[in-house]
């Protein structure tokens, strides 16, 4: 995993846990004291091993904690490329375009990054099938940053397709535009 996610991990780790929140993961992980340079990229087992000792030390499951992740991601990503986001762009605008005009660039520009490719299909105006391939599966990090990216406020539902390619481990989601306030989770 790159190393800019690391560097807004421990971000999030010292919102949530407090300012020694970074320390004490590390701790519950049973890993040294370290800090993960944002320039480049690090083992996916220290992030999945970050994930579970959050897990531990929160009592919420993984994918609690890659959904509350992935939200407090969210703003720091988009803050990193703005230009990348068109103005005009809504969340399903942006789940839509996160492929070809973020993913792509990001991969462009830093070689050592490998963001999960995210095909989408808008399927209507209020509607976004997606297909994650990631050997991460962080799938509910999708989740998160979706939700974290809610800009203007929108209320989305979340559907995880039960299909899950057992050989090319894609994920599919479905996330659609409620009106009103029918936003559960
Ligand atoms: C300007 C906005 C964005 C930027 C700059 C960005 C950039 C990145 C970067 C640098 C990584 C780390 C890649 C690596 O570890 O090698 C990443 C991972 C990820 N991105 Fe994005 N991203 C953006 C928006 C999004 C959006 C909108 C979504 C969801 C629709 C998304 C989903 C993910 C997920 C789930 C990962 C975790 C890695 C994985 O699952 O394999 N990103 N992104």
């Amino acid at each position: 995993m790159h190393g800019t996610i690391f560097f807004h991990l421990q971000g999030f780790a010292e919102k949530v846990l407090g300012p020694s929140g970074w320390k004490k993961l590390l701790e519950e992980a049973g890993m040294p004291m370290k800090v993960y340079s944002p320039a480049a990229a690090h083992a996916d087992e220290d992030i999945i091993a970050l994930v579970k000792a959050a897990c531990s030390l929160t009592k919420l499951s993984a994918a609690e904690v890659l959904g509350a992740f992935g939200e407090y991601l969210a703003a720091e990503l988009l803050a990193l490329y703005p230009q990348l986001i068109r103005p005009d762009w809504r969340t399903l605008d942006v789940v839509s375009n996160t492929e070809h005009a973020i993913h792509t660039v990001v991969r462009a520009k830093n070689l050592d990054a490998t963001p999960p490719v995210l095909r989408a299909q808008r399927v209507s105006h209020d509607q976004v099938h997606l297909v994650y391939a990631s050997p991460r599966q962080m799938c509910t990090l999708v989740k998160g940053i979706v939700k974290g990216k809610r800009h203007p406020p929108e209320a989305l539902h979340f559907a995880y397709y039960l299909a899950r390619h057992a050989r090319t481990r894609h994920r599919e989601l479905q996330i659609r535009r409620t009106h009103h306030s029918q936003l559960r989770r």
